[in-house]
């Protein structure tokens, strides 16, 4: 293996020694199978290919600096996962099919979890698809399980450092009463445009609005959105917005500082009020928000001061990366130490 420059890793794809697969045919699941390959044959009616039957998680694992490796709330992602699969009428995962192909993926490539220390971490990708030849639109009868991981740097390559971002209004993710609450492939694509465009003009990632009405304030892109008002920690309640475990996890850790936190309809007029902004996910961690400009009206809400990240986001932060790095007790119950 070639030495891996760690510290300026980006988030992509990577090349790792194993992944496991489990079919599902029959009504049942199959033994899960470990391989080296990176492709997959599948039939060209596949409903993965034509409807859309994909759904996909991402968590990660950290090399703590007692050197053991801990992946970060597992079960959270089984439960969204199974979410997502009953979203799109697919078979659900087992809890232990789960557990074993993300504790055999990672074991299998511990080499390629980051050393502690060089802001790095194993990207685990859960993928189910629907592999059964349909052509009417049907869901289909069978289903491929797999877990493949990689070593990624940060989402946005800025790091813990503030993003620029922008709300869009002649585009939208989901709809209110559509698919924006699982994880499925579909709402990536809607994404694409509108991504594309703002990373063209200088920007790290789309605010989108509801698609109701507009109004308020759904998804900072591939991750939650919140605010931070005095002592409240603020992020938006919507049908069409992923529910975000880094976000829940930032909530409980407000709670415990003390914060309190409100999860309801955000209107973009609010953003006037917040001292600090900010999006978080798994792949984003938290992205402090330096500017967020309006693309219609050009309005622009602007934080950090002297390009600081606020005092509050960088608490949050530094709180949920000790307890997956291992520096801070899991009062939680949200590590899985692998043996
Ligand atoms: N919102 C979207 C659209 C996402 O793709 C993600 C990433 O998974 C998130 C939010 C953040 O969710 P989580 O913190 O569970 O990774
Ligand atoms: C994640 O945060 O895990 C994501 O899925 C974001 C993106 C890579 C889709």
């Amino acid at each position: 293996m070639n030495q891996i420059d760690w510290k300026n890793l980006p988030f992509g794809y990577f090349k790792t020694d194993y992944n496991v697969r489990s079919y599902y045919r029959n009504g049942l699941w199959g033994e899960m199978e470990i391989s080296s390959s990176e492709q997959i044959t599948m039939h060209m009616a596949a409903t993965c290919l034509h409807y859309g039957q994909e759904a996909f998680e991402g968590l990660k694992a950290f090399r703590g600096k007692d050197g053991k490796v801990r992946i970060f709330r597992m079960d959270e992602n089984w439960k969204r996962m199974n979410n997502s699969a009953r979203g799109i009428m697919m078979a659900e995962i087992p809890w232990e099919l789960f557990h074993e192909a993300v504790i055999t993926a990672v074991k299998l490539n511990q080499k390629y979890v980051p050393p502690y220390g060089e802001g790095a971490s194993l990207y685990i990708r859960p993928l189910l698809i629907g592999t059964g030849p349909q052509v009417g639109v049907k869901p289909a009868t069978e289903y491929l399980f797999m877990v493949f991981v990689g070593p990624v740097g940060p989402y946005f390559k800025e790091g813990f450092s503030p993003v620029k971002m922008e709300i869009v209004r002649d585009y939208h993710r989901a709809a209110p009463k559509g698919t924006g609450h699982i994880k499925v492939g579909g709402n990536y694509a809607a994404s694409l445009v509108p991504a594309h465009r703002a990373h063209q003009d200088g920007y790290a990632s789309v605010l989108f609005l509801d698609s109701a009405e507009g109004k308020y304030i759904d998804e900072a892109g591939p991750a939650n959105f919140f605010g931070i008002k005095g002592n409240t920690y603020i992020t938006p309640s919507s049908t069409s917005i992923l529910p975000s475990i880094t976000n829940k996890s930032l909530q409980a850790l407000a709670k415990e500082i003390g914060m309190d936190v409100e999860v309801r309809p955000v209107p973009v007029e609010e953003l006037a009020e917040f001292e600090e902004v900010g999006a978080c996910g798994t792949a984003a961690v938290i992205s402090p928000i330096c500017s967020i400009i309006d693309r219609d009206t050009t309005h622009g809400y602007h934080y950090c001061k002297e390009g600081k990240v606020g005092t509050i986001s960088s608490k949050l932060y530094t709180m949920l990366r000790a307890i997956q790095e291992g520096e801070e007790p899991d009062n939680w119950g949200w590590i899985t130490i692998l043996e």
